[in-house]
């Protein structure tokens, strides 16, 4: 995006990261397209951070073996990097997101469990490589746990093929790559106890190990109701009790589930957002070992709960209106920064 002036309706808002930049980069989930625009504008003025949403997962980066398309993450770093923004990776290693071809073996047949981590480390070096010293923290998991499963983690296709050492492997290659980057094991509903004990059993077993693992990021897409800011803090202290760090990662507060909303409930149920988001930014500030917050997204005109089947949801859970115009939400998150 060339750098024009910053249009008047948007630099007429006081700049939120600025806010918290003692504390920790504030971020945004992003796509190239909203590096165009208003959306250009509205992620240079409010944030200091960013991540891609879809533009480093498996599948966009490395969509045949050996075959890699850099172009559209490699256009989001170059935004941040000419802006002094920081930079989340995300993510290396995710069942919902790794491509079919890693799961065949080239004469047909699956893939042996050594195949698909050979396939891993040179996904891996290949990735975290090219953006060595640039990327500061990766996702390197994302979502391997469930509680429901024997051991905690997730009876998918990596356990199913590699078994349980694929974790500790996707970090150690990580590492191999960019010995400067923090490593991060990223999951939903950290504060639901099952599960979060299960992830803290997981990062405890790799440390002790000697597993090159630096933090928890927890997703944190909420609603208007749950998880209270209090469970949200105590979760986050059980992680720093391991010398985790926290990053908050993909940051949104749902309405909640559309049939349950009465028309003239949004306004009621906006005012709860905001004084939600403003209670969560306290505990977010209030702790050393939160090192990034990042919202899954700029504004209320597109995110992903409002995309694909969640099309026509009108759920609005950002700080942005869909005009791009700051929400209460906004100005709650920029009073808890005083
Ligand atoms: O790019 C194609 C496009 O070419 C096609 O026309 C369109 C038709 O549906 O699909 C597009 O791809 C979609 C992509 O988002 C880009 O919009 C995929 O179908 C869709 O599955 C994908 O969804 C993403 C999802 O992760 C799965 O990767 C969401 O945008 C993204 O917000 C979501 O993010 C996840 C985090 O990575 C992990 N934590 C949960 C979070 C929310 O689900």
């Amino acid at each position: 995006m060339a750098r024009e002036a910053v249009p008047p309706e948007i630099a007429r808002h006081a700049p939120l990261a600025p806010m918290y930049a003692h504390r920790f980069p504030l971020g945004a989930a992003v796509e190239p397209r909203h590096l165009e625009g208003a959306d250009g504008h509205l992620l240079a003025w409010h944030f200091n951070a960013v991540v891609a949403e879809n533009a480093m997962k498996p599948p966009r980066l490395q969509p045949a073996e050996g075959r890699f398309d850099f172009a559209a993450a490699d256009r989001i770093v170059a935004f941040a990097e000419e802006r002094g923004m920081t930079i989340r990776g995300h993510t290396l290693l995710w069942h919902e997101e790794t491509p079919d071809w890693f799961w065949r073996a080239p004469g047909g047949g699956p893939a042996s469990g050594h195949l698909v981590l050979e396939r891993l480390r040179a996904h891996i070096l290949a990735v975290v490589g090219r953006y060595r010293g640039r990327v500061h923290a990766w996702d390197v998991v994302n979502e391997v746990v469930d509680p429901a499963a024997p051991g905690c983690l997730r009876n998918d296709r990596w356990l199913q093929v590699v078994g349980p050492r694929y974790v500790e492997a996707a970090f150690r290659y990580a590492h191999e790559a960019d010995p400067g980057a923090r490593l991060f094991v990223n999951d939903f509903e950290t504060t639901q106890p099952a599960k979060r004990d299960c992830l803290l059993g997981l990062v405890r077993d790799l440390r002790a190990r000697g597993v090159p693992v630096h933090g928890m990021g927890h997703q944190m897409h909420v609603d208007v109701d749950r998880p209270s800011a209090r469970e949200v803090d105590g979760t986050l202290a059980a992680f720093a009790a391991l010398g985790l760090d926290n990053h908050v990662t993909e940051l949104d507060m749902s309405l909640g589930p559309a049939p349950r909303r009465a028309p003239g409930d949004e306004t009621a149920l906006l005012a709860r957002q905001a004084a939600r988001y403003g209670e969560f930014f306290r505990v977010f500030a209030a702790r050393p070992d939160v090192k990034a917050v990042t919202l899954w997204g700029l504004s209320d005109a597109d995110t992903w709960l409002i995309r694909g089947a969640r099309q026509g949801s009108g759920d609005k859970p950002l700080l942005f209106d869909a005009n791009r115009q700051p929400k209460a939400a906004y100005r709650e998150v920029a009073g808890a920064a005083r």
